[in-house]
C-alpha cells in the first residue's frame, strides 16, 4: 500500500495500458506477473470497459474491476482508471439515441465506433457523470488507484450538430455578448447581410463563415468539452482521495480541436498520447509537442501512451528500428516525462484496432519488443533517484496560440503558408540555442524568461498586448514573427496597422504584406519565402529585402528596438533555414541566453531537467545512423555507468544519462 505512495514519489515509471475486460479472468494472473517481470509498474484501464461495468441501466457491477486492480496490487503495478465516457454501452444509445452525435452532414453517428456521445447533450452529461460517480466511490480511496483518466482523447473535439447543441451556442453567445448589437458590431455583420435580429439566427459555422462567427464557435466547442471534463472531474473529486491526479489523454500540439489551455486548466496532471505513426522519430517535431504539452500545466507530465513498435492507422505502419523504442522513451523523460506507457500490452483478439503493435501476441507470449521495453523500464528505476525531484527549467520561450492559429488557418491568403512547419523551425533554431524550450501559451507568466519567441500571434487583443509590452518593458526580449498582431479577440482587423498595439513598444509598423510566388532575397544574406512584410518607423533594422516585387525592393525585413529595460524584434517573413539559425544566435546574443548543455553533434539530442541545490540531470540521444562521441563540458556522473566520466560513446539510439551538481 506504502509501497505504491512511494513509488509514486519516487520512481520514473513505465507502464501498458491493459484491458482485463477483454480476456477471462484467469489471464489477469499471468498478464500482471508478465508485467510485473518486465519491471512494469502502471497500467491504465477501464477507458473503454463501460459495458463490462455497468452492463444495463442503473445495475454496476465493479466487482470485476475491483478483482483485476487486486491483481495488479499484488505485483506491485500501480492503477490509473479511465472513465469509459469515449464508447457508452448499446443498450445505453439504443435508450437514449439522441445522445448519438449528429455529424456535419446531419447524420446521426451509428454505434460501434467510439466517441459517439455527444458532449453538449445534458442526457450525456448525466450518464457519464453517474457511471465517473459510481467508479469513484468504489475506488476514490482504493490505495493502488493512483489517479483518474476522463473519457479518452476528449472525443477528437467531435461535436454534435443537433438542435439542442445550436441553441446552447446560440445561449452561449448572449452570454458572451449580452446584446445583439456588440455581436453584430463585433462580427461586423453588415458585411453580406449577416446582421442577426434575433439569437436563434445565429447558425453554427459549416465550412467557410464569418471570421467571428468561426473563433467563436471554436470557442464554444473549448467550453462544451471544458465543461464535459470538469462534469466528471467533480464526480470524482466528491469522493476521491486527494493524492489521486485527474488526467486526460491529449494528442500533442499539432491537434487545435479546441484550446487547450482552457481544456486542461481543471486536471491535475497532463498526459498525452505520443505517437510517430510511418517513418521514424523526429526528436525536434516529437520534441516540440512533449514540450507543448508539458506547457499546458507547466510541469512534469505522462506519456500515457506510445507505440509499442508500430501502429495500425498510418499510411505505411513500419516498426521503429531495434533501440528507437528506449530511445524515444529517454527522449520523453528528458522532455519532463516521468512515467512512459505502452498502448497496448495484448491486442483484443477482434475489434478494430488487431493489427496494432503490442508488447505481447495474441498467443500471450513476449513479443521480440518486450525485452526492449524491460531493460528500459529496469533502467528507469534504476535512473529514478537521480530524476527524483527534478523538472524542466528554460530561459526561452515559444508562444503557442489556438485562437492565432485557426485565424491564420481560416485566411490563409497562400497555401504555402504551413503554421506548424513555421512553428516547428523556430522551435529547432531555439533548441539550439538553448537545448530546452518551454512552449506555453502567450497569457503564461513570461517574467522568467530571457527570450520569448512568437512565431505568428496573429491574434492581439489589448490585453495580451498589455502583457507583452509589460514583458518587454521589465527586461524581456520579445520577438514576434509574419502575420503578428493582425486581428483582435473578434478575429477582426484592427483597426490599426500590424502589429497593433505593439506598436508602441516597437517604434515601427507594417506597411503592407505580401504572399510571395517564389524565395526573394535578403540582406545582408538569405532568403524570404512565402509571406513578406515591410516595416516602417524608427527601430533599428537588421535586414532588409533585396530586389523583389518593386514593392518590397530595400524596405526592412527585421527590426528591433529597444524599450523599457527590455527589447522587441520584428521579422516580417519566413526565413530560409540557415538565416533563420543565425537570427537565433544574435537573440541568443543579444538576450544572454546560453545552452544548458554545450555543443553536441547535430543529431545529439540533449535535454536537461534541474533539482535542487544545482543539481542537474542530462539525457543525451544518438539519432544518427552512425556512433558519436559527446566530450561533456565538465566532469558528469554518468548514472547508467555509475563512474564519473567526461566523454560519452553513443551508439546508434544510444542513450546517457549524465549528473551534475555545479551549476
Ligand atoms: C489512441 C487511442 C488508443 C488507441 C491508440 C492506437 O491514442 O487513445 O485507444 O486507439 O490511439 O494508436
Amino acid at each position: 500500500m506504502i509501497a505504491i505512495a512511494v513509488l509514486m514519489q519516487t520512481r520514473l515509471l513505465m507502464g501498458a495500458d491493459w484491458y482485463p475486460e477483454q480476456w477471462p479472468e484467469s489471464r489477469w494472473e499471468i498478464d500482471a506477473q508478465m508485467m510485473e517481470q518486465a519491471h512494469l509498474n502502471v497500467t491504465r484501464i477501464g477507458e473503454f470497459a463501460w459495458s463490462a461495468m455497468e452492463p444495463s441501466e442503473g445495475h454496476f457491477e465493479l466487482d470485476w474491476l475491483d478483482r483485476a486492480i487486486r491483481v495488479l496490487e499484488k505485483h506491485h503495478i500501480a492503477v490509473v482508471l479511465g472513465t469509459p465516457s469515449a464508447a457508452p454501452p448499446a443498450w445505453l444509445t439504443r435508450k437514449y439515441p439522441d445522445v448519438l452525435r449528429i455529424d456535419e452532414n446531419g447524420q446521426r453517428v451509428t454505434h460501434g465506433n467510439r466517441a459517439h456521445g455527444s458532449a453538449s447533450s445534458p442526457e450525456y452529461r448525466e450518464l457519464c457523470r453517474r457511471i465517473a460517480d459510481v467508479m469513484a466511490e468504489r475506488f476514490g480511496h482504493d490505495p493502488n488507484v493512483v489517479g483518474w483518466q476522463i473519457d479518452n482523447e476528449f472525443g477528437y473535439a467531435l461535436m454534435s450538430y443537433d438542435s439542442t447543441t445550436h441553441r446552447q451556442f446560440q445561449d452561449w453567445l448572449h452570454a458572451k455578448y449580452g446584446s445583439l448589437d456588440s455581436l453584430n458590431t463585433h462580427w461586423t455583420t453588415p458585411y453580406w447581410s449577416q446582421t442577426y435580429d434575433s439569437w436563434s439566427e445565429i447558425p453554427i459555422p459549416i465550412g467557410e463563415h464569418n471570421p467571428g462567427l468561426m473563433l467563436d464557435w471554436k470557442r464554444f466547442v473549448t467550453s462544451t468539452w471544458t465543461d464535459y471534463v470538469r462534469n466528471q472531474i467533480d464526480a470524482i473529486r466528491q469522493h476521491a482521495d486527494s493524492r489521486q491526479f485527474i488526467t486526460g489523454n491529449f494528442m500533442g500540439v499539432g491537434f487545435d480541436g479546441f484550446d487547450h489551455y482552457a481544456v486542461s486548466a481543471p486536471l491535475t496532471l497532463i498526459a498525452w498520447d505520443d505517437y510517430v505513426g510511418s517513418g521514424h522519430l523526429s526528436f525536434n517535431g516529437n520534441g516540440l509537442s512533449h514540450d507543448a504539452m508539458r506547457g499546458l500545466l507547466q510541469k512534469n507530465f505522462w506519456e500515457i501512451e506510445t507505440q509499442p513498435g508500430s501502429v495500425n492507422w498510418s499510411n505505411l505502419n513500419n516498426s521503429l528500428d531495434k533501440g528507437e523504442v528506449r530511445a524515444m522513451a529517454w527522449h520523453a523523460i528528458g522532455h519532463g516525462a516521468d512515467e512512459v506507457s505502452y498502448w497496448q500490452w495484448r491486442s483484443a483478439l477482434n475489434g478494430q484496432e488487431e493489427m496494432h503493435g503490442t508488447l505481447v501476441g495474441p498467443d500471450g507470449e513476449p513479443e521480440p519488443l518486450l525485452a526492449e521495453v524491460a531493460r528500459t523500464a529496469q533502467e528507469f528505476g534504476e535512473a529514478s533517484e537521480a530524476f527524483r525531484d527534478t523538472h524542466v527549467e528554460s530561459h526561452v520561450a515559444l508562444l503557442n496560440d489556438y485562437a492565432s492559429r485557426w485565424a491564420i488557418e481560416w485566411q490563409k491568403h497562400t497555401d504555402k503558408w504551413n503554421t506548424m512547419q513555421i512553428v516547428s523551425d523556430y522551435y529547432r533554431v531555439l533548441r539550439h540555442i538553448a537545448q530546452s524550450v518551454d512552449v506555453v501559451s502567450p497569457y503564461a507568466r513570461l517574467s522568467d524568461y530571457a527570450l520569448v519567441v512568437a512565431p505568428g500571434l496573429n491574434v492581439i487583443p489589448d490585453s495580451l498586448a498589455r502583457h507583452l509590452m509589460d514583458y518587454v518593458r521589465n527586461g524581456g526580449h520579445l520577438v514576434l514573427g509574419p502575420r503578428s498582431g493582425l486581428k483582435d479577440q473578434y478575429n477582426a482587423l484592427l483597426a490599426e496597422r500590424q502589429p497593433g498595439k505593439l506598436r508602441e513598444a516597437l517604434g515601427d509598423r507594417v506597411e503592407q504584406y505580401y504572399a510571395l510566388e517564389h524565395e526573394i532575397p535578403l540582406t545582408p544574406h538569405g532568403h524570404a519565402s512565402v509571406w513578406a512584410e515591410y516595416l516602417s518607423g524608427n527601430a533599428h533594422v537588421l535586414m532588409r529585402y533585396g530586389t523583389a516585387n518593386g514593392w518590397l525592393d530595400g524596405q526592412p525585413a527585421m527590426v528591433t528596438r529597444e524599450y523599457g529595460k527590455g527589447r522587441i524584434t520584428y521579422i516580417g517573413c519566413v526565413l530560409d533555414a540557415s538565416t533563420l539559425d543565425s537570427a537565433a544566435a544574435w537573440m541568443a546574443r543579444v538576450s544572454g541566453v546560453h545552452r544548458a548543455f554545450g555543443p553536441v553533434p547535430d543529431s545529439v539530442e540533449v535535454t536537461r531537467r534541474v533539482g535542487t541545490n544545482h543539481k542537474q540531470v542530462f539525457v543525451l540521444i544518438n539519432f544518427a545512423s552512425r556512433p558519436r562521441e559527446v566530450t561533456l563540458p565538465r566532469t558528469m556522473w554518468s548514472v547508467f555507468d555509475k563512474r564519473p566520466m567526461h566523454a560519452v560513446h553513443l551508439t546508434r539510439y544510444g542513450v546517457a544519462v549524465m549528473m551534475s551538481d555545479q551549476p
